[in-house]
C-alpha cells in the first residue's frame, strides 16, 4: 500500500485529481470508478478545471459510481447522480451512455445490481477505481460486516450513515442504497482511497495498522496489490 500523507485538503485533492488526469492521459479510453461524498469534489473540480482547457478529455472515457441511494428517481436534489451532473458530468465531454451509476429506483433492484455488474465486465472491468472512506470504515456503501468477496448488492444504511449523509436531504434520508461489492471494487487495476478530515482520522489509523477483518471494509484493500492512500487527516 503506497501512502501519501498531506498538510491540507487543497494539496491532497490536488494530487488526486493529478492521478485521475494522468489515467486519462495514459489511455484515452479509461475505465474509472468514481465516488461521492464532500472528500471527492475538490478533486473533481480541479479536473474540470483542467479539462475546459484540454478539450476531449472524457471523450472516450467510461465511468461508474460506486453507489446510489434506493427508492429515490435520479433527478432527486440527494442521489449521486445529480451529485455527479454538479460536480463533473455537466461539465465535461464524458458522453451520456458512458457513464453509469446504479438505478436506485429500478422496480427490481436485485436485478438492476446484476445488470450493474454485467456492465461493468462489458466495459472490460475498472481500471482506477477512487473511493472516499466513512468513519466506520465503509467503502462506497459497504457497511461494517460486509463480506470481501461480496459484488454489486442492495444494502440497509446504517444510523451512523444516514446521520452523516443528512444534510442532502430535507428530513428523510433513503433507508437503502445500491453499492458496488467490495469484490466487485477490489476486481479494480488500481484503487485510490481518499480521506480528509480529523472525524477520518481513527480510520486511517485503523487502515495503517493492518486491520483486516470484516468489522472494517476498507481493511479488505490490503487483500490488493496496486492501492494508494491519499490522506489529510491531522
Ligand atoms: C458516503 C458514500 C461513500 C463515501 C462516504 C464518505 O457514505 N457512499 O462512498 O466515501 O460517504 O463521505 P465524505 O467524503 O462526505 O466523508
Amino acid at each position: 500500500m503506497n501512502w501519501e500523507s498531506f498538510d491540507s485538503y487543497p494539496s491532497l485533492a490536488a494530487r488526486a485529481a493529478e492521478i485521475l488526469l494522468a489515467a486519462i492521459r495514459r489511455d484515452p479510453r479509461a475505465v474509472l470508478g468514481l465516488p461521492t461524498g464532500r472528500t471527492p469534489i475538490g478533486m473533481y473540480e480541479r479536473v474540470v478545471a483542467e479539462c475546459s482547457r484540454r478539450y476531449h478529455c472524457f471523450r472516450d472515457v467510461t465511468t461508474f459510481n460506486l453507489d446510489e441511494y434506493a427508492g429515490i428517481p435520479s433527478d432527486h436534489p440527494g442521489s449521486y447522480r445529480t451529485f455527479m451532473k454538479r460536480h463533473l458530468f455537466d461539465h465535461v465531454d464524458l458522453e451520456p451512455q458512458n457513464n453509469h451509476i446504479p438505478r436506485g429506483y429500478a422496480p427490481d433492484l436485485a436485478a438492476e445490481c446484476a445488470r450493474y455488474e454485467d456492465e461493468i465486465r462489458a466495459a472490460g472491468g475498472l481500471g482506477v477505481t477512487f473511493l472516499g472512506l466513512g468513519e466506520n470504515g465503509h467503502i462506497a456503501f459497504n457497511e461494517p460486516g460486509t463480506p470481501f468477496d461480496s459484488r454489486t448488492h442492495v444494502v440497509a444504511l446504517s444510523e451512523e450513515t444516514r446521520r452523516a449523509n443528512a444534510e442532502s436531504f430535507a428530513g428523510s434520508v433513503p433507508t437503502h442504497a445500491i453499492t458496488m461489492g467490495i469484490g466487485t471494487i477490489l476486481d479494480s487495476v488500481s484503487i485510490v482511497l481518499l480521506a480528509s478530515g480529523a472525524n477520518k482520522r481513527a480510520a486511517i489509523e485503523r487502515l495503517r495498522a493492518g486491520q483486516t477483518g470484516a468489522d472494517f471494509p476498507a481493511g479488505a484493500l490490503w487483500l490488493h496489490a496496486d492501492v494508494t492512500v491519499l490522506a489529510a487527516v491531522c
